[in-house]
């Protein structure tokens, strides 16, 4: 089964083809990272703009690239949410008119589920599994009992991993986005600012990561008074260290709970070289799966991933009325 994928939810602009949810034969995606780094974070007005100046382009290339035919494809997937609305509704209007103009069947995929069946793409998922999904704008512990069976333990109360790690780069005077550049430093400096773990209260499933960026702050704006430096690169390692205590002992210890077989990373924040190490070192006990880093951040290949066992599920429901947005709508996992 080809599948023609489409993610526009933020600022990349993104078409792939895939084959059975697991083979990218097409992969085009276009940042608009320099634009928006110039104003410190995505400017959505902007970055809808420019998902209209670029889609028809990025469409044309994936086609080329796969080197398929139209009428070899059988179903087109887009992202209809989480995500910003207007660069969501660029990307909806795009596939929705493909697929009517080719007659094809289309269906809408929740970005989050996206960011979960990444991981299916190189790997094979096993069940039960708990994923820990990690971005911008989530942060998730799932419990996966079959494919798109998905039940949510966990969840932020306040700031995604991902924009703490941006806002904590940007009181540091680091460039947008920050999370890259705060994982490159973090490896170079030590954990010296003993910064707290927030929640890692073993029971308690959800995150806050607001309170760790407000001490990251108040720490920097208290040297500014007193006109001392701040150690960047310590306190790159120590804002890291923290987030990586909270993040993986929550993972293990849900696996551990719950009896998974497997533990699936994904997310943008997945591409946290010090997450990807440290995962795997302390929780040696569990097979642990990680897409590779071009398939962590946003892109419309999980998008097809994840369509061809939601196909598999429910076939295309949502036809030519594709509604604007899809929110967060895992269930609680009952105890
Ligand atoms: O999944 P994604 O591309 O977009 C959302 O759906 O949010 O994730 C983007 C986020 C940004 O906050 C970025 O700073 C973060 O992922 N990120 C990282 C790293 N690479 C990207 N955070 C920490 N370490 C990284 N290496
Ligand atoms: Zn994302």
């Amino acid at each position: 089964m080809i599948i023609l994928a489409v993610e526009s939810s933020c600022d990349e602009t993104s078409v792939a083809l895939v084959k059975d949810g697991k083979e990218v034969l097409s992969h085009i995606v276009l940042s608009q990272m320099d634009i928006h780094s110039i104003y410190g974070g995505v400017v959505p007005e902007i970055a809808s703009r420019n998902h209209v100046v670029h889609m028809t382009r990025v469409f044309e290339q994936a086609l080329e690239q796969a080197k398929v035919e139209i009428k070899d494809i059988d179903l087109v997937a887009v992202t209809h949410g989480p995500g910003l609305i207007g660069s969501l509704l660029v990307g909806i209007n795009a596939a929705t008119t493909f697929a009517f103009a080719h007659q094809k069947p289309i269906i809408g995929v929740n970005h989050l589920v996206g960011h979960i069946y990444a991981a299916n793409i190189e790997h094979e998922m096993k069940f039960p599994a708990v994923a820990l999904l990690v971005s911008g704008g989530h942060t998730e512990l799932l419990y996966m009992k079959d494919h798109m069976d998905i039940k949510m333990l966990g969840t932020t109360l306040d700031d995604a991993v991902g924009e703490a790690y941006d806002k904590v780069a940007r009181v540091l005077g680091l460039s947008y986005p920050g999370g890259p550049i705060v994982d490159k430093l973090a490896a170079i400096g030590e954990d010296t600012y003993h910064l707290p773990r927030p929640f890692l209260d073993k029971k308690e499933h959800n995150f806050s990561f607001s309170g760790l960026k407000s001490a990251v702050i108040n720490i920097v704006h208290n040297a500014e008074q007193r006109k001392e430096d701040i150690r960047v690169n310590d306190m790159c390692a120590s804002f890291q260290a923290s987030v990586l205590d909270v993040l993986i002992e929550k993972t293990k210890h849900a696996a551990e709970s719950l009896g998974a077989k497997q533990i699936i990373l994904s997310g943008g924040v997945a591409a946290n070289r010090g997450l990807r190490s440290r995962i795997f070192n302390e929780i040696p006990h569990f097979e642990i799966i990680v897409p590779s880093m071009k398939y962590c951040t946003d892109n419309a290949a999980m998008i097809g991933a994840a369509a061809y066992f939601q196909y598999l599920k429910e076939g295309a429901k949502h036809n030519y009325l594709i509604s604007g947005y899809s929110t967060i709508n895992f269930d609680k996992l009952d105890n």
